[in-house]
């Protein structure tokens, strides 16, 4: 492969907007294996390009550090730290080494519209794994953005390297057989009452990673309740395993996007809606959606099991952005 095919994919991939990619994962939305449609548009949620031009804004290496200060970052905000960490909640990390090589050098696929440069991708990562590529969609997806906002240099000389383990089961069916198991007091509601309780997987890779929540109890106070800090996990974590610090949708750290079980929270209010507005948090969520992908976990009171996966960082994106532009004078 040439220098010139390689500056070509990128360059195809830069003209996309985030629109634009999110008009490309509902064109592959239905050809994503189930086990990873959620986990994919989360994922795009998590890592935005409004983030990624955000900080790359700047040539002058301090800079973005302002930047992050005026979107008040909080958390791991840095994606080339976490490339192969940022994908392990999805089935497809499996394949996360063969997705970065086929990135590498599959430059020709950019001749198509993006939403089939996504599944020639997968096609051939599919052929050469020998699955179906619809358990490698949604990761193919996920691989082109990452190239897209770390760029060339970084994924070649990781381009060998795994996702970061725990992974998911080997087999799709037991990962959503696990996600649609209902937990005791789901199976026997009748006789609980008001006194029920739900679980919720806040790390589904992991045995422990389940807290229990009181019927009507938000997911965020819930969390706090098992008493334990998770601070060696993330020092945004000092209360349970979910990041807190308002409890009343004023600070943002709170948002994690559902991988299954959404329809068990309580429906969205207008005022969380307008503070995920506000954080720029809101990108996959359907305006209509009153159980959407994205939520704030303080404002999402639980009524039935549900599993989660929690952003490693959060922000202020659009208010703090547009104010760093204009005081770096770049707006
Ligand atoms: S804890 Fe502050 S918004 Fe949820």
């Amino acid at each position: 492969m040439t220098v010139m095919e390689k500056t070509r994919l990128l360059s195809f991939l830069e003209a996309q907007s985030q629109d634009a990619w999110l008009r490309a994962l509902d064109e592959i939305g239905p050809s994503i294996h189930p086990v990873d449609r959620e986990a994919t548009r989360i994922w795009f949620a998590f890592w935005p390009l409004e983030l990624n031009d955000a900080l790359a804004e700047s040539k002058d290496p301090k800079e973005p550090m302002e930047i992050a200060r005026l979107m008040d970052l909080e958390g791991n905000w840095r994606l080339e730290e976490q490339l192969d960490s940022s994908v392990s909640f999805l089935y497809g990390a499996h394949y996360w080494a063969r997705v970065k090589n086929a990135v590498l050098a599959e430059a020709d696929a950019a001749t198509g519209s993006l939403a089939a440069t996504i599944r020639s991708i997968a096609q051939k990562i599919g052929a050469a794994e020998r699955v179906d590529p619809s358990l490698v969609m949604g990761i193919a997806a996920v691989g082109l953005m990452m190239f897209r906002q770390i760029g060339f240099e970084r994924i070649e000389r990781s381009k060998d390297t795994k996702a970061t383990p725990p992974l998911l089961p080997q087999d799709p069916a037991k990962v959503l057989a696990r996600r649609e198991r209902k937990s005791a007091d789901g199976l026997f509601t009748f006789l609980k009452g008001v006194n029920r309780k739900w679980d919720v997987r806040w790390e589904e890779k992991r045995t422990d990673g389940v807290f229990r929540a009181i019927n009507g109890q938000d997911l965020a106070m819930a969390g706090g309740d098992t008493g334990s800090d998770f601070r060696h996990l993330d020092y945004r974590r000092p209360a349970g395993p979910v990041p807190v610090e308002c409890r009343v949708g004023s600070c943002g750290y709170c948002w994690v996007g559902l991988l299954a079980g959404r329809e068990n929270l309580s429906p969205m209010t207008s005022f969380e809606r307008e503070r995920l507005r506000y954080f720029g948090y809101d990108a996959v969520n359907d305006i209509k959606d009153a159980n959407p992908l994205i939520r704030l976990a303080c404002q999402s009171q639980c009524q039935g099991d549900v599993t989660l996966t929690i952003s490693p960082w959060n922000g202020e994106l659009d208010r703090r952005h547009d104010e760093g532009r204009k005081k770096l004078g770049t707006a």
